[in-house]
């Protein structure tokens, strides 16, 4: 299918109805599409993005239903990921002068995605191409979501080619945001699932494109935007939003407990915390409330992780529960961690190793308390808690 959507714009992406999860990693509540534009300009004509290497020769027949691939002159690689650059190397050996214009980190990532050479056009600050009646602005903004992403802005006809950013995975008849029917959900879930870690470079993006006039966004995935565009932008500003703060020192603590003890441990700790005017909020690995522990990450000053030892490890839902620290970027990445164990104890440094491992600090030693604690345990439990108090607010 090739839509012209403005005059002289092209869709030339594919759909993909049947995706169950994207990347093996989020699932795809309604498929995904990989939209791709052609720009013919009064000079040069542009491809914007390209698709999965799977719907290569469905895409290359979209691209000549406009031109000839041997008569494109730029590609515009917004991000380098397999989804966008799939094609790329069929493109290129189909027509090897194709300019290419990308980031420096896109393209390295390129270099390597491809193993040839190529003629790259590097953008390393914002900048422009005049296609001839039409003005392509360049902004790169890194990490959203990859070091090697950018925007592209069409003056002319106020069109945004935002890359993954805006994007929904979400694949139906129509094309356009007024033809899609309801699709808020995977738009939120989208965001949750691949932009969310980045959401300090959200709000840059959305200052440094503060003041662009925008007819059209035209994201890499889902349908593209021209009714509600006012709607997208302020719910990716609500999204990206700084968490809200007290004031006062706060620290989640995620425990895991089994028979009780370790959640006895957390007890003293938090009463140790809130002698030193700080506050916890305790959530149970099992049956993780993943909204509100990802909030948490997002807004506390620290993250204290309660860890029962089971079977020589600790258990599977605090496992479940620690793959959740890359999918946000978390407040602060200073923590500490103690748990309960009747024999072996190994819970407790398997979690500091993972900790370590995502560059948290752990300013004070884990501790371990054997079955039910003493009087001198009690103490030395309470005593943990102070100086990691300490440490956060030294
Ligand atoms: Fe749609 Fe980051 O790839």
């Amino acid at each position: 299918m090739v839509r012209e959507i403005q005059k002289d714009i092209f869709w030339v992406g594919v759909k993909h109805p049947e995706l169950k999860n994207f990347d093996e990693l989020y699932p795809t509540l309604n498929g995904t599409t990989y939209n791709s534009y052609i720009i013919r300009g009064g000079k040069k004509t542009v491809l914007v993005d390209t698709v999965e290497e799977e719907f290569a020769g469905q895409f290359l027949d979209n691209v000549r239903r406009v031109l000839p691939i041997e008569e494109l002159d730029i590609v515009v690689v917004n991000h380098t990921e397999h989804d966008h650059s799939g094609v790329m190397a069929a493109l290129l050996k189909i027509n090897p002068r194709l300019q290419v214009v990308c980031t420096r980190s896109a393209e390295n990532f390129l270099k390597q995605l491809l193993n040839r050479s190529f003629n790259a056009d590097v953008v390393a600050k914002e900048k422009e191409i005049d296609l001839g009646g039409k003005n392509l602005r360049f902004f790169p903004l890194p990490f959203l979501h990859w070091p090697d992403t950018m925007m592209t802005y069409l003056e002319e006809q106020s069109m945004l080619f935002s890359g993954d950013a805006f994007g929904s995975h979400f694949c139906c008849e129509g094309l356009f945001d007024d033809e899609a029917g309801d699709f808020s959900e995977d738009f939120r879930i989208y965001f949750d699932s691949i932009i969310r870690p980045f959401k300090k470079n959200v709000r840059d993006a959305l200052a440094r494109l503060k003041g662009l006039d925008l007819k059209m966004i035209c994201p890499t995935h889902g349908p593209v935007w021209r009714s509600e565009i006012g709607r997208a932008v302020v719910l990716y500003r609500e999204w990206s939003a700084e968490p809200f703060q007290s004031g006062k020192k706060r620290v989640l603590m995620l425990t895991h407990s089994p028979h009780g003890t370790t959640r006895r441990m957390g007890q003293e700790v938090s009463k140790a915390l809130a002698v030193k005017g700080i506050e916890t909020v305790e959530l149970p690995a099992i049956d993780l409330d993943e909204a509100k522990f990802k909030n948490e990450l997002e807004r506390c000053d620290a993250l204290v992780v309660g860890a029962a030892t089971i079977n020589r490890d600790a258990g599977p839902p605090l496992w479940k529960a620690l793959a959740l620290l890359s999918t946000v970027t978390p407040q602060s990445k200073v923590a500490a961690v103690f748990g309960a164990f009747g024999w072996s104890g190994e819970a407790v440094e398997l979690i500091e190793e993972r900790l370590k491992g995502l560059q948290y600090q752990l300013p004070v030693a884990g501790l371990k308390w054997r079955f039910n604690p003493t009087e001198d345990d009690q103490k030395a439990c309470f005593e943990f808690g102070i100086k990691f108090a300490e440490a956060l607010t030294s």
